[in-house]
């Protein structure tokens, strides 16, 4: 590997994933290709952008002409694909944007990248293609039995990986991660959305009864685990990326509060998410195979994202309007019957 074709790393794990490789691997050139949708920041990249081996360039995953003129303008060797619609509810209110990056867009990548003649294509994906499981740890053989548009359409692209590495023979790795929080999480999702809302005493619109259960992973473990997976990773192979944390939302949003020094009384029991998963959990014994491990416990991140928060209002209250405002009226009016 020498230069590195990373997309959608404008946003939360992308970013985090550029900023880790730019400083641990100084003799890769590493270009962000990145669309800049409402998620997409260029706040997430400030903090590599004088570094010599760093290049950003604007562009759209599905569009052939933009994908080819990047991949022969930097001869691109590798593509990590992070680049997607990510937030369910979002996928609920307005799916056509999802099919057209999650689905379109990891074709369009993969047809030119084999064209190109790239080596590796590692394709970012996530837990929530296995559908809900009531009990056990889902594996990389399980079926895929996704629920929402967004994990459909996360489906849909990793077929389509699959495809190109049976047909084609190309080079390619999934990797799925588990709910990952950590700094630079767009406030839409739930983390990132309590923490700023909390701090401004506003109420917390948590879903349903809160006992839906996720596997939490902090946002620097899911990062080595694509450095792992993409590392060493075998061609053709799907790796789960566990926080091996399972908690309820109830007690993910108990905890925050109690960092923050803020009531509980905040939490708002609001009409559910339409079609909403009441549990993910997966085995990272694969992955841990190849040598990752986890390098915090989850009180631990928990406190840094927290923290982060509060020190870095500037990065959040410049995204908490225009935009913003119109889907979080969209989403949570009705249901908390106050704006
Ligand atoms: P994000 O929404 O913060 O960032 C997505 C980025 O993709 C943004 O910078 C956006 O501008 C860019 N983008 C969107 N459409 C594009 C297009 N057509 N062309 C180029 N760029 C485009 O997402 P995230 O939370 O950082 O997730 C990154 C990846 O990880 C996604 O593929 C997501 O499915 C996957 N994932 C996320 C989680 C999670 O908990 N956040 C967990 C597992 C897997
Ligand atoms: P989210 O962060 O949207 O991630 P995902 O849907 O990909 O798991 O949501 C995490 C959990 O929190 C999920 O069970 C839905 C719940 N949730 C709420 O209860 N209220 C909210 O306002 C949001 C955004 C999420």
């Amino acid at each position: 590997m020498k230069n590195i074709l990373v997309t959608g790393a404008a946003g939360f794990i992308g970013s985090a994933f550029a900023r880790y490789m730019v400083a641990k691997y100084p003799h890769y050139t590493v270009v962000v290709f990145d669309k800049l949708t409402y998620a997409g920041n260029l706040d997430n990249l400030l903090p590599i952008d004088d570094e010599d081996n760093y290049r950003f360039e604007r562009g759209d995953i599905a569009d052939r002409e933009a994908v080819r003129a990047v991949l022969k303008k930097y001869d691109i060797d590798t593509i990590i694909n992070f680049a997607a619609e990510s937030h369910v509810d979002r996928s609920i209110l307005a799916p056509d944007a999802f099919v057209h990056t999650d689905v379109v867009g990891v074709y369009i990548l993969l047809d030119e990248g084999h064209k190109h003649g790239i080596g590796r294509f590692l394709q970012v994906s996530t837990d929530e293609v296995y559908g809900d499981i009531h009990s056990g740890l889902s594996v990389e053989g399980d079926n895929f039995l996704p629920n929402s548009p967004y994990a459909a359409s996360k489906a849909g692209g990793e077929l389509m990986v699959r495809a190109y590495h049976i047909t084609h023979g190309m080079d390619t790795v999934i990797t799925r991660g588990s709910n990952t929080f950590g700094p630079y999480q767009y406030p839409e999702k739930l983390l990132p959305l309590f923490i700023t809302e909390a701090l401004d005493d506003r109420p917390l619109p948590l879903y349903g009864d809160g006992k839906q259960v996720r596997d939490w992973l902090f946002v620097e473990d899911h990062v080595t685990g694509i450095d792992v997976a993409l590392h060493h990773g075998q061609s053709g192979e799907a790796y789960n990326i566990a926080g091996e944390n399972q908690q309820t939302n109830i007690d993910v949003v108990r905890a925050m509060l109690d960092l923050l020094g803020k009531p509980h009384s905040l939490i708002k029991h609001v009409e559910d998410r339409k079609g909403h998963d009441r549990r993910y959990a997966m085995d990272a014994a694969k992955l841990r195979a190849l040598g990752w491990q986890r390098g915090s416990s989850f009180p631990e991140a928990l406190k840094a994202t927290v923290d982060w928060y509060v020190q870095n209002a500037w990065w959040w209250r410049k995204i908490k309007s225009g935009e913003y405002m119109d889907y979080y009226k969209r989403q949570y009016a009705d249901r908390l019957g106050d704006r």
